[in-house]
């Protein structure tokens, strides 16, 4: 075994999900790192026996303190311009998501708003969410365009989460959501799914890693989501799917149909969505934040983990329906209004969102061979990070060099700086 390079000692405890599958907790813990992987953890003592440490290894005192893994949000939509804090206004005095959406609010004001900003504007915008999600504990994390809906503007978003994943030192994993919302160039919607196969998807080829769809009531139907989602499998990308958020439209039977790798929002799906969907493999994502802010039913994660199905949760960070970055945040929400345990909420948020994303053999667990992507929680019990709303980690550290993250989060420094100078 090569010696290690990095040592966190004396961890309090540390939970993971095992190679098992099963949800772990070791008390007096330890992780060695080699070269940005994880090459030993487990019980302190054991570690120690071993792994031998290189000369000049890093050495981190995490007395009174616990791990986790490196938090993975599997949906969010980080990169626009402008912001719909109004909106939100108008929300809390009584107006209706879905009608604001009609009358050219939502989705459509984000889309001009994000055609209007400039490059260095949305890097900056996007960067500085990316820092914050990082600093809250998300190591690893799905962009999704859909604030572009041309094959210009969706491959820039894509380009733009990069960049300021890059910049802001968390590994990005990124999605065309071209079916977001039909621009108003557009003659239909079925004509902007033609767009989409024939433009937009080659546009993102190289960028995106899967394709999703908005499959609601006065967006998109089954029809015209099999169509994009089709062409999309067939140019080697995984499936997503914005289901059953409002209304229940055949979005989980679609899904399963084309064997996507999720289902995401779920806060309408009754009892048959929930046996198709722990009958199959696809994994079904709980977006608490937008179901809170929207004031929808939470999505029936508990049912789908009873019938023995597979679930994960994310931020779905957002203008409109859920302006929350924060994991902790989500994790919280799931355990107080969906009656998951600590342990099934870290499992859905680490090892559950990797496996949305295709990464659980790289993300998403501490095991020897992962990325060593470490959220160290300022208590010596972990489910602190959980249990305390608005929790943010005492540090985190990723396979990425530290020197590599500062340098690069002094760089994003460097460009936030510039672009308020420049206003
Ligand atoms: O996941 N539901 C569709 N898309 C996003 C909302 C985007 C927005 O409001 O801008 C969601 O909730
Ligand atoms: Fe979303």
């Amino acid at each position: 075994m090569q010696p290690a390079d990095r040592l966190i000692d004396n961890l309090a405890s540390l939970a993971t999900v095992g190679d098992d599958g099963g949800f772990t907790v070791v008390h007096d813990a330890a992780i060695a790192i080699r070269d940005g992987h994880i090459e030993a953890v487990g019980p302190r003592e054991e570690v120690h026996a071993a792994v031998e440490l290189a000369d000049g290894a890093e050495v981190i005192d995490a007395t009174g303190l616990s791990a986790v893994p490196g938090l993975v949000d599997c949906h969010t939509h980080i990169v626009y311009g402008g912001n719909r804090i109004h909106e939100f206004d108008l929300r809390a005095q009584g107006a209706d998501y879905e009608r604001i959406a009609a009358e050219g609010g939502g989705i459509k004001a984000s889309v001009r708003m994000t055609r209007e900003a400039t490059d260095e504007q949305l890097l900056a915008a996007a960067t500085k969410r990316l820092a914050r999600m990082r600093a809250l504990g998300t190591t690893t994390a799905e962009v999704k365009s859909g604030y572009g809906l041309s094959a210009e503007h969706e491959a820039r978003m894509l380009r733009t989460a990069r960049a300021a994943g890059d910049a802001a030192g968390v590994r990005t994993t990124l999605t065309c959501l071209a079916l977001h919302s039909t621009p108003p160039e557009a003659d239909s919607p079925d004509a902007y799914v033609d767009t989409a196969i024939a433009e937009i998807l080659p546009a993102c080829d190289g960028l995106a890693d899967s394709a999703d769809v908005f499959l609601e009531r006065g967006v998109f139907d089954v029809e015209q989501s099999r169509r994009f989602l089709s062409a999309a499998r067939d140019r080697g990308l995984r499936l997503r799917l914005h289901a059953d958020q409002f209304s229940e439209m055949g979005a989980i039977p679609l899904a399963v149909e084309l064997g996507a790798a999720s289902v995401d929002h779920l806060e309408a799906t009754g009892a048959d969505g929930v046996r198709a969907l722990a009958d199959s493999d696809v994994i079904g994502v709980g977006l608490p934040v937008a179901a809170l802010t929207l004031k929808r039913p939470m999505p029936p994660l508990r049912e789908i983990i009873d019938a023995g199905g597979r679930v994960a949760l994310a931020t779905d960070a957002n203008p409109g329906s859920a302006p929350c970055l924060s994991l902790p945040t989500t994790m919280h929400l799931a355990c107080t209004q969906m009656g998951l345990s600590c342990a099934e909420a870290l499992a859905a948020a680490t090892h559950g969102g990797a496996a949305v994303l295709g990464l659980d053999d790289q993300v998403g667990r501490l095991a020897v061979g992962y990325k060593a992507d470490v959220v160290l929680v300022d208590d010596p019990d972990w489910r602190q990070l959980i249990a305390q709303l608005g929790a943010e980690p005492a540090r985190v550290i990723t396979g990425r060099s530290e020197e590599h993250t500062s340098e690069l989060q002094s760089h994003s420094d460097l460009v936030c700086r510039l672009l308020l100078e420049k206003k």
